[in-house]
């Protein structure tokens, strides 16, 4: 009972209560009032709120200037680079300076340069500074061995133009080229933009550039000169049609007396088998049986041979093995721009890219490794990187598919059948096949630098790999082989135009190509 009572005093205590309370309906607050009193009421924005305003203006910054770097290299430079029409000046003539090494400033510095190359691409200078009222339409890339540890403000690019006028200025970009091993000098490249004036629709492009180094105040002039490699005039120097060639093979400088003439011979001719149209050789040192066969492919413009008149360093010590990766990053440029070729090698006279075709479906026709490119490729790929498999020197040989007429008996590609079994992993001794317009820096093994939004194709196995003639074993895997003559696809037409060649170059020796000693 007691209970009962109780409960029912405070029932009437909260009836009571009720009808004092007066409500507010909700409708007379605003639902923005009601949002911003509920975001202030809550203590941990209180706290952090500026914070969040802060970091809320600066993205907003980034986005903002995000657009406008949006809209500087997709609208406004492919714009004026398309509304621009560029000259060579009154000479209309290319420079008629030979590629060779010669020094900047002082020789007992040991700068050198060898090379320039327009480039016309826009990724390539749309970081690059300008003046108001000037806008790029390319840049100038400059191959040199410059000091690892330059001052790269102290770099300047002297433009020449046909009329003699020379137009200085601090260049834009210095860079070692990768793999230089922390050693005092290294392959570089220095990169210079090229501008007109926003009004201009005619522009004069230089036809020399000279590098000097040193601080501005003691400005001197270039000691020595080189020609810039423009694009074909057909395209107005711009890359504005696709490359009108497949493939062209790029070798390291050949050194030391390089004296395998066979081994050329059967390098060029097997590469043409693969559908290579163009080889680009580097001449540091080679024996005249050598020199005969490179000169044989020069006259018949099969191949191109650089001079690489390059002396004064220690080699391994000071720099890279002969500065083969100045050599390697012009040979693309070269391939890319002056010879319009869509895709670049960067291979050693003994070894070989080879497509294979897939197992799992026997009737396929045998590609060339360029329809192999073409039916793989993209186009956003940057290179094509082969796992490597080495054929060394000291497994057995098999002659017993030699033709009777074969008077060149030893080819690499033919004789040595047996192989390592397992390859080496992408990037590790592999090789590739660059496409050329999307790479930027060039490396020995994979690409270092392409350009945006574009990768590498790692081809698999079973679909190609790098075949390694080599001689001595690497330290790894030399003990497991297996036998592999899928080389041997090409079997008569190798011998056949080896013989051939051979019997052309050397008639003394019976038609045998000397084999050297390698
Ligand atoms: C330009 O090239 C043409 C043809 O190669 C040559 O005849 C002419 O002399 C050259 N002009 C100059 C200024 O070098
Ligand atoms: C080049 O440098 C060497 C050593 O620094 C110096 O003796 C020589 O006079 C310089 N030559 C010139 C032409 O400046
Ligand atoms: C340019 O300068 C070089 C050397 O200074 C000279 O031989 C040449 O005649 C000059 N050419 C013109 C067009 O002035
Ligand atoms: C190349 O051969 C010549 C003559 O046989 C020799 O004098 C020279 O030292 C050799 N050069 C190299 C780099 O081995
Ligand atoms: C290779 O270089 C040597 C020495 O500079 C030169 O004599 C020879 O003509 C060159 N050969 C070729 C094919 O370029
Ligand atoms: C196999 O080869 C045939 C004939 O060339 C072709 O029609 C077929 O598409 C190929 N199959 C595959 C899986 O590649
Ligand atoms: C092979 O060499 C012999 C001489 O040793 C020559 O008679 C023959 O024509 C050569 N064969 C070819 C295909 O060059
Ligand atoms: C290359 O592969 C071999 C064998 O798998 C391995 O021992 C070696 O460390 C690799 N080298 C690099 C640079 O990855």
């Amino acid at each position: 009972m007691i209970r009962s009572t109780s409960e029912e005093s405070d029932r009437d205590a909260a009836t009571e209560m009720r009808s004092h309370i007066r409500y507010h309906p909700l409708k007379s607050r605003s639902k923005a009032f009601v949002l911003a009193s509920a975001v202030f009421s809550n203590t941990f924005i209180r706290k952090y709120g500026i914070f969040s305003v802060i970091l809320c203006l600066g993205l907003g910054y980034l986005f903002y200037t995000r657009v406008l770097y949006q809209q500087y290299i997709y609208q406004t430079l492919p714009l004026y680079q398309k509304s621009i029409r560029l000259r060579l000046g009154h000479s209309e003539n290319f420079s008629n300076q030979i590629d060779r090494w010669k020094p900047i400033g002082n020789q007992s510095d040991r700068l050198q340069i060898f090379s320039a190359f327009f480039d016309p691409r826009l990724e390539i200078v749309h970081n690059f500074r300008v003046t108001d009222g000037t806008l790029p339409f390319g840049s100038v890339r400059i191959f040199s061995i410059l000091p690892l540890r330059i001052r790269r403000q102290e770099v300047y690019c002297h433009f020449k133009y046909a009329s003699n006028r020379t137009v200085w200025h601090r260049a834009d970009q210095v860079e070692s080229i990768h793999e230089n091993f922390g050693m005092e000098f290294s392959a570089s490249y220095v990169v210079c933009k090229l501008v007109g004036n926003k009004h201009q629709v005619d522009i004069e492009v230089p036809v020399e550039v000279g590098i000097t180094y040193g601080p501005e105040e003691t400005m001197v002039q270039p000691t020595s000169f080189v020609g810039i490699h423009y694009p074909s005039r057909h395209q107005g120097f711009l890359l504005r049609t696709p490359p009108s060639r497949k493939l062209a093979i790029c070798v390291g400088p050949a050194h030391h007396n390089y004296s395998n003439a066979a081994r050329i011979v059967e390098f060029v001719e097997y590469w043409k088998l693969l559908g290579a149209e163009r080889f680009y050789f580097y001449n540091k040192s080679i024996t005249a049986e050598v020199d005969r066969v490179m000169s044989y492919y020069r006259e018949r413009n099969v191949a191109e041979v650089l001079q690489w008149n390059l002396e004064g360093y220690e080699f391994e010590q000071e720099l890279r093995y002969e500065g083969i990766f100045a050599a390697l990053n012009d040979c693309l440029y070269r391939a890319t721009l002056v010879g319009d070729f869509h895709y670049t090698a960067l291979v050693d006279f003994d070894e070989f890219l080879l497509p294979l075709f897939l197992p799992t479906n026997a009737t396929t026709v045998e590609e060339t490794l360029v329809q192999y490119l073409d039916r793989r490729g993209r186009f956003d790929v940057h290179s094509f990187n082969f796992e490597t498999v080495f054929f060394y020197g000291f497994y057995e040989e098999d002659y017993s598919q030699l033709p009777e007429w074969g008077n060149n008996t030893y080819l690499y590609t033919q004789v040595r059948t047996l192989r390592t079994k397992k390859p080496l992993m992408h990037h590790n001794r592999s090789k590739y096949v660059a496409v050329g317009r999307n790479v930027i820096e060039a490396g020995n093994h994979f690409v270092w630098q392409a350009m945006k939004d574009t990768s590498e194709l790692r081809v698999p196995e079973a679909e190609g790999l790098l075949f390694h003639y080599r001689e001595l074993c690497i330290g790894y895997g030399c003990e497991t082989f297996v036998e592999d003559a899928r080389a041997r696809r090409f079997s008569n037409e190798i011998y056949h135009s080896v013989n051939t060649v051979c019997k052309r170059l050397f008639p003394e020796t019976a038609g045998i190509c000397p084999l050297g000693s390698e």
